[in-house]
């Protein structure tokens, strides 16, 4: 028998320490939870996209009575970014969350479909997409959707 470990890095940053480009991205998922649609959890989730040529994309969950049918905030905003610039990397991904009308205190993670899609996009654009996840202060920040979705699922 042998045994293997699996090491994930996450740096992890106080908003202030982040740079302006990253500070913007993490205030712009927070904004974009105001466009969330969620009557059933009452959970925000929101994202924002920077691109490779400069174009922002933002993502808010959007809910609905049928639960399967409703879409995360993470998957709403690669769509579309998949949908308007099929051909341009995703370069970072920002998401946050708000509860009871404040972030979250602790960095809010992306469901295991939703890390499964951001693999599938950063697979496709063949460069690292950077991922920010932020809480009320702290900011965990991963150099790859890899380091969200160790031994996934990519080709068949
Ligand atoms: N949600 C997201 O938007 N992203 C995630 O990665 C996890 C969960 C949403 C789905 C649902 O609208 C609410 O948060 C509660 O699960």
């Amino acid at each position: 028998m042998q045994e293997k470990n699996v090491i994930t890095k996450i740096q992890v940053y106080s908003y202030t320490e982040l740079t302006d480009d990253d500070k913007k991205l993490v205030d712009l998922a927070k904004e974009a939870t105001q466009a969330s649609y969620t009557p059933y959890s009452h959970f925000n989730v929101g994202t924002a996209l920077r691109l490779e040529n400069g174009a922002i994309i933002k993502g808010a969950n959007q809910e609905n009575a049928a639960f399967p049918a409703g879409i995360c905030a993470e998957r709403s905003a690669c769509f579309n970014a998949g949908a308007n610039y099929p051909d341009v990397a995703i370069e970072t991904i920002a998401i946050t969350a708000v509860q009871h009308g404040e972030v979250v205190e602790d960095p809010c993670s992306p469901c295991g479909v939703c890390r499964q899609a951001l693999l599938e996009f950063e697979t496709r654009s063949g460069r690292p997409m950077k991922v920010l996840l932020a809480g009320r202060d702290k900011v965990y920040c991963l150099q790859s959707v890899k380091d969200l979705l160790p031994l996934s699922f990519t080709e068949f």
